[in-house]
């Protein structure tokens, strides 16, 4: 999967949102989903795989977005100046408890084959964060619901991807949550931390102002506005350093020290292209 999307990323667009754009119901849908994550996403906002960026341009809060893919987060980085970009894979999330008002994550979590795996990756989203919204492709009535689906690309590579697909009632009950939407498109689902989960949790204050001045530093106006700022973008951190997390090593990011954040420049593009309709993830 590493290599699908990062071979897949200067594609990713349009061969998935531009496609959907095509089709008038998915063009609805698409809207209806955008709506909703602008209207559900205030304060401190995680993006967990976050791909090209398409969906957290939507997000009205403080953005910090971490992907596996560098090509997809170089992408992402161009369209949200303001953003904070990490290269990760989750889990772990290289940040402390309670970071987070919101994590969203959008068609990541039906990439994920095993229960336990699927569980890991709920816990660990709800120590950085508040509440989790996860985005997913809606289940066709014909669909079998998960597999492995050979995937081409436009290089001539063919990979195989685990994928499951979900009624929104599925996913909340997996999940353990609540629907906020259900489209013939896609699903979205709201879980909350649980009182038993945020009782385990202290607050860390710290983290979060130096998360808030992290930010605020990195949109600051430099002389020509807030419009002209460069967004901050984290280096991969080495594995190790990713597996033994102790502490805060940045403002951001905890458990390593990451060099000198790299601006990434780039207009933000149009929204509305050409294409034809296609699976999202
Ligand atoms: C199908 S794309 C979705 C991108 C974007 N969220 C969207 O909805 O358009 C999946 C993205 O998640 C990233 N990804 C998948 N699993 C991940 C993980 N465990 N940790 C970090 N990134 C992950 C991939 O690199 C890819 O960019």
């Amino acid at each position: 999967m590493r290599d699908y999307y990062e071979q897949r990323a200067a594609e990713y667009d349009a061969t998935s949102y531009e496609q959907l754009l095509q089709d008038p119901v998915g063009a609805r849908d698409l809207d209806k989903l955008e709506g909703l994550i602008a209207a559900r996403t205030p304060g401190r906002v995680l993006d967990i795989g976050c791909g090209s960026g398409w969906l957290t341009r939507a997000i009205r809060g403080d953005v910090v977005a971490v992907d596996q893919s560098q090509s997809m987060l170089r992408l992402a980085a161009a369209r949200l100046p303001q953003g904070v970009f990490i290269h990760a894979m989750a889990p772990p999330l290289p940040f402390a408890d309670n970071t987070f008002d919101t994590a969203l994550t959008s068609h990541v979590y039906g990439h994920i084959e095993s229960e336990a795996d699927r569980n890991e990756f709920l816990g660990e989203t709800l120590r950085v964060a508040s509440e989790l919204i996860i985005v997913e492709q809606a289940r066709p009535s014909d669909h079998p619901g998960s597999g492995w689906e050979d995937r081409p690309l436009r290089d001539g590579s063919r990979h195989r991807i685990y994928k499951r697909y979900y009624t929104a009632a599925a996913l909340a009950d997996e999940v353990g949550g609540r629907v906020l939407l259900d489209t013939a498109s896609f699903v979205v689902v709201a879980r909350k931390k649980s009182a038993v989960e945020q009782a385990s949790r202290q607050p860390n204050l710290a983290a979060l102002e130096s998360l808030r001045s992290s930010i605020s530093s990195s949109s600051r106006p430099s002389g020509r506005g807030r419009g002209n700022c460069s967004n901050r973008f984290f280096p991969a951190p080495s594995r190790t350093s990713m597996e033994r997390p102790s502490g805060l090593g940045s403002p951001a990011v905890r458990g390593q020290s990451p060099e000198q954040p790299r601006s990434v420049a780039g207009d933000r593009p149009g929204r509305r292209a050409c294409g034809r309709q296609r699976g999202m993830s």
